[in-house]
């Protein structure tokens, strides 16, 4: 097909011709940005671990949410510290407790906004795991209710997606048989499909104070290496009734992304983690490196090996890089 006449710089002649031919690109319609809310008012707390992002009390979380909204980014996500933590990590489903006050303050307050919970247990319970532990390890159906009820307390608070994230076996078809049964047959799930036991989230774990008190995720989590095991979650997870399925982390996973988008005709989803997040903070404070371009580069890869959503604390910028354009 290609004669040796054929000069491929032809098509990068000119901007125009550039973005004439360009394949891939970045929407602020693409982005969800995180949020952590605390309990307490008028608090906006800088964390260390990420520069540049806050632990807000529900009403800054609020005000926080119109900013997103005005930019056009279609959601965000809430992540909660709770007043208190037990065995169980009874917290994460109770309603007086951050995350759902900031559900039902953010709906109400930015209606057209999409509210997405993160439904785990990790920052609720007193062993920082994701379930219930027995022994030393996290039993998987004591889980599966727990699990099931966050889901379904978030959705009672107002948020439109739930997004399991403790990998958990059987945790999809549990959530949309709670939620279909009381009914939320409208609530979309947004599954961590393949998510990896990921030194990546060091600086997550700081933000929120969840590392596990003994042990390591890895008896749940993925193990880095498998790539068609990645297949066979996701297969799983839509069989279960997903309707979004997520890739995390992100860019040391491009490969199974592209592996999922064509293997798979579901929404897809990538989570663009806080130690990504702060390997660029740190790189670009230090000088060096153009942090605007690394991360537009950056999120650009993600659409390119096939994600279409993209969950990133970088969210803002980008919406205000992509808008001065
Ligand atoms: C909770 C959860 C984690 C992240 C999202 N949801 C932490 C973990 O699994 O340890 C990580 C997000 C990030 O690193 O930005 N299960
Ligand atoms: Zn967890």
């Amino acid at each position: 097909m290609l004669d040796l006449t054929y000069r491929p710089r032809r098509l990068r002649t000119s901007p125009m011709m550039r973005a004439l031919v360009h394949e891939t690109s970045l929407e602020i319609n693409d982005l969800i940005y995180p949020i952590f809310v605390v309990p307490g008012s008028k608090i906006k707390e800088p964390i260390d671990t990420l520069p540049g992002q806050y632990r807000c009390s529900v009403d800054v979380a609020v005000e926080v949410a119109k900013e997103v909204a005005a930019l056009g980014i279609p959601g965000v996500e809430i992540f909660g510290i709770p007043t208190y933590k037990d065995e169980q990590g009874s917290s994460a489903w109770d309603m007086s407790q951050p995350v759902q006050q900031a559900i039902t303050a953010i709906r109400h307050n930015c209606p057209e906004l999409i509210v997405v919970g993160d439904v785990c247990l990790c920052q609720y319970t007193s062993t920082g795991h994701c379930g219930c532990v027995e022994g030393h390890d996290v039993d998987n159906d004591k889980t599966l209710p727990l699990i099931a009820q966050v889901a379904l307390s978030q959705a009672e608070a107002g948020a439109q997606v739930v997004a399991p994230s403790d990998m958990m076996d059987g945790r999809v078809a549990m959530i949309r048989e709670t939620l279909d049964d009381h009914g939320f047959s409208k609530v979309t799930i947004m599954s961590y499909a393949a998510k990896y036991a990921s030194a990546y989230y060091g600086p997550f774990r700081g933000a929120v104070n969840s590392a596990p008190e003994f042990g390591d995720r890895k008896g749940y989590q993925m193990d880095p290496a498998n790539r068609l095991e990645a297949l066979r979650e996701i297969e799983l997870d839509i069989r279960e009734g997903t309707d979004i399925i997520m890739i995390k982390p992100a860019l040391s996973y491009l490969d199974v992304v592209r592996e999922a988008r064509d293997n798979f005709d579901c929404p897809l989803a990538v989570y663009n983690v806080s130690g990504e997040y702060a390997m660029v903070k740190a790189a670009a404070q230090a000088g060096l490196i153009d942090e605007k371009r690394i991360v537009l580069e950056s999120l650009t890869s993600m659409k390119r090996a096939g994600a279409k959503i993209i969950i990133t604390y970088h969210a803002m910028d980008v919406a205000r890089w992509l808008l001065e354009k």
